[in-house]
């Protein structure tokens, strides 16, 4: 009988960890985008935004160009310092807070609420986007590094530029921000000390 119980609690424990996560659609390889060239020419901060949610489709293209896995090795859309890949990347909506889980192109499920304007702080047009993805550099990966910080800067700094290009190429509105309650966020994910909220993008459609 006991261990019947032990076999049903596990059942649904691991029915709650799956339901904690969701698939995304596979990233659309014939996405209709502007070609590089145009894009880096159309690329700018923009710091208007529609209010509409971006269609899972869309939010899997662009999180697959900010950091998806791009090879069968497993190596990513975005070079990391030492391919430590110590990037990780938190999608803000008004619904709450999940992470991209690029192996499986997932989203786990990590807080539920609105907490976009811990991401804007002083910058009201951040919070009224639809969704902000927040950079964070796991530095800790670097080990006994003394550059551990700026190299996790450098590859933050990357991703944004991805997105940036990405959303130049695919119609859509973004920003690069260093702004934004770091420690409040750390606090909020269970982040520790060495995995850094460095950069955040808010993206939307563009407005019309
Ligand atoms: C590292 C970095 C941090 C930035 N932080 C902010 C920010 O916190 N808020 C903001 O509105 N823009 C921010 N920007 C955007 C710059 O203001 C913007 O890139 C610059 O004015 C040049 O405009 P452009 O991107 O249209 O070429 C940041 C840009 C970079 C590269």
């Amino acid at each position: 009988m006991k261990k019947w119980i032990l076999i049903a609690a596990m059942a649904l424990l691991a029915t709650a960890a799956s339901a904690q996560v969701t698939a995304l659609p596979k990233p659309n390889m014939k996405h209709k985008t502007l070609k590089v060239m145009q894009a880096l020419a159309e690329r700018k901060s923009i710091r208007e935004y529609s209010p509409k949610m971006l269609s899972q489709q869309d939010l899997s293209d662009l999180l697959w160009a900010a950091g998806g896995v791009s090879r069968p090795d497993g190596r990513l859309t975005a070079p990391t310092a030492q391919n430590k890949q110590e990037i990780r990347l938190f999608v803000f909506t008004a619904e709450g807070v999940s992470e991209y889980l690029p192996k499986t192109n997932q989203l786990k499920h990590c807080v539920s609420g609105d907490y976009r304007k811990m991401v804007a702080a002083n910058q009201d047009f951040a919070a009224a986007a639809p969704l902000s993805l927040v950079i964070v550099a796991d530095v800790g990966l670097f080990g006994d590094n003394a550059r551990a910080a700026m190299l996790g800067a450098f590859d933050a700094g990357i991703v944004s530029e991805n997105i940036n290009i990405y959303c130049a190429a695919a119609g859509l509105a973004t920003v690069t921000r260093a702004t934004m309650d770091a420690a409040g966020i750390q606090k909020l994910l269970g982040l520790g000390e060495a995995q850094l909220p460095l950069l955040n993008n808010p993206v939307g459609y563009l407005v019309k």
